[in-house]
């Protein structure tokens, strides 16, 4: 018998989650049936959407969701033996049983340099996030410019990388000047730290007079009214988040857009990354890998040690203090 320790709600949220908005608990799971498997898990992915989801989908006393690169620790499928990794969406659990039908392997030819932890960040969900949402929603075109918000973290820091291999001009903004210069690192053309600009639409004026071709959006909110009236004709806005507005109880004011859509012609897309399934998502991992490998993007990792801290984790992403990708060592 093996006994897993699970992250649990407590507690709903109210604004910004707080540690005793969670309660660990101990569970025993029960012996094998033909065609399961025991996973353990290595690493945990810490995301922004747990804020929305644990509102929209769990009661009080569930396990939060999520994704893990875990071990097959004990196995009776063949297609899963004793030894292997997958990522698995087993939610904030050290061990759990799967029929294996929503186990994903690595992407073949992972090779063995690359950190496993990759797999939930850089070439996993979040990278993904990024490669979709600018390639397919946004349709970049070589010699655009492209606007991204928290670009250092998990997504954006992925999206200004896409963006330069791709040819473009590319404007990242985050929350301190440590994050600023990683961005210019990274080569983004110009960083800021929102945080301490004037006036927001004085600074993205200036990063870019010419306007923006593509906005990346992952905050939403007030950051979002200043970029629109700059977008250029027939821009293209991939909402892929809205986090400064997750821990809000009241409704967002905005501004009318209506002006700005028809006179620039632009075009507005929400997306969620599990759109793209089968081969054209293998073909994303594939290409992250080989961009990875081959030094084009340069990954980040915000990485927690011990199970125990995954509330803290998740806390301090919501409060920015990652770069790059947040995750827990189990
Ligand atoms: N549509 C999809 O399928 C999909 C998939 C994955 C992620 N997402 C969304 O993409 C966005 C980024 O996710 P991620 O995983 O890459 O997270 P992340 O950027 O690694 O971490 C969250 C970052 O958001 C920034 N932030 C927090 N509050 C903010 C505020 N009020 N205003 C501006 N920035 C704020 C913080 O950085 P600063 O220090 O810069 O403030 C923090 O580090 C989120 O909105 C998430 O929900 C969407």
């Amino acid at each position: 018998m093996v006994r897993a320790k699970c992250w649990t709600l407590k507690k709903h949220f109210k604004g910004p989650p707080t540690k005793s908005d969670f309660e660990i608990k101990e569970v025993e799971l029960p012996a094998l049936k033909n065609g399961e498997v025991l996973l353990e898990a290595l690493f945990l992915s810490v995301d922004p959407y747990m804020r929305v989801s644990v509102r929209k989908y769990l009661k009080e006393g569930d396990t939060i969701m999520g994704s893990q690169v875990a071990r097959v620790v004990e196995s009776k499928n063949p297609t899963f033996p004793v030894g292997s990794t997958v990522v698995a969406n087993s939610g904030w659990t050290t061990h759990s049983i799967s029929d294996g039908k929503n186990l994903e392997k690595l992407p073949a030819g992972w090779p063995d340099t690359l950190p496993l932890s990759l797999a939930l960040g850089t070439i996993g969900m979040t990278g993904l996030t990024a490669y979709f949402g600018l390639l397919d929603i946004c349709a970049l075109k070589e010699g655009e410019t492209v606007m991204v918000n928290a670009a250092s973290g998990a997504v954006g820091s992925v999206v200004g990388q896409i963006a330069k291999i791709k040819g473009c001009r590319v404007v990242g903004s985050a929350g301190s000047d440590e994050k600023v210069a990683m961005l210019e690192k990274l080569g983004f053309d110009y960083a800021f730290n929102y945080k301490k600009v004037g006036s927001l639409e004085e600074t993205l004026k200036k990063a870019s007079p010419n306007g923006y071709d593509c906005y990346f959006d992952n905050v939403g909110g007030a950051f979002t009214n200043a970029v629109i009236p700059q977008m250029n004709k027939y821009g293209r806005i991939a909402v892929c988040g809205a986090i400064s507005t997750y821990n809000s109880e009241e409704p967002q004011q905005g501004i009318y857009i209506q002006a700005p859509f028809i006179y620039q012609e632009l075009r507005m897309e929400g997306f969620i990354v599990h759109r793209w399934q089968g081969d054209i998502r293998q073909k994303g991992l594939t290409d992250l890998m080989k961009w990875v490998q081959e030094g084009k993007i340069k990954y980040q990792e915000h990485i927690s040690e011990g199970f125990e801290n995954m509330p803290t984790a998740f806390i301090g992403m919501l409060n920015g203090e990652n770069v790059g990708k947040t995750l827990v060592k189990a």
